[in-house]
């Protein structure tokens, strides 16, 4: 039984990240996916409706006989890596520029738990240039997002813009 955790802050969960999920899924039996809660953090999506927005969007992807579990934590995602008894990290890595910044946290988690692997994963390059802050961006500013992120998300983006 292998398990995963794909940290990360969906806010919100994109097409990439859906991306990246499935192709996990060809790797490990179970992905958690573990939203980090930061309160430093000014966040679009509260952590509830991230994880009632993943939540949905999963039931409607391929996952293959993949376990798939929507969570969060606090702290340092090693020892929440190690609390799930998981044997890896997954991140999406997009280009280069995303790679340094990977590469830093990868190493420092390697150090903080020598027993916990990253593992890098490339979504398809149709993604490869989608982020949630870009998103959010665009969203704000009037753009369109079809194809960006699941319909489910973008009809949400709307109604919290409206109830603003
Ligand atoms: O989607 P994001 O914002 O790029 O995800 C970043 C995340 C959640 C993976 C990273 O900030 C994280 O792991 N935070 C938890 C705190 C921690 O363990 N810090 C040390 C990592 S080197």
């Amino acid at each position: 039984m292998r398990r995963a955790i794909y940290p990360g802050s969906f806010d919100p969960v994109t097409n990439g990240h859906l991306d990246i999920i499935q192709r996990g899924c060809k790797l490990f039996d179970e992905i958690i996916i573990a939203i980090l809660v930061n309160p430093e953090k000014q966040p679009f999506f509260t952590i509830e409706e991230r994880q009632a927005m993943l939540e949905e969007v999963l039931k409607g992807i391929d996952r293959g006989g993949c376990l798939l579990r929507v969570d969060d934590f606090q702290g340092l995602l090693v020892h929440y890596a190690l609390e799930q008894k998981a044997d890896a990290i997954v991140r999406g890595i997009r280009a280069i520029s995303d790679y340094e910044y990977e590469l830093q946290m990868a190493l420092m988690n390697r150090r903080l738990e020598p027993t916990i692997e990253t593992v890098f994963m490339m979504p398809a390059e149709k993604y490869s240039y989608v982020s949630s802050r870009l998103v959010k961006e665009v969203f704000q500013l009037g753009g369109e997002l079809e194809g960006l992120v699941p319909p489910l998300v973008e009809e949400q983006m709307k109604q919290k813009l409206a109830g603003r």
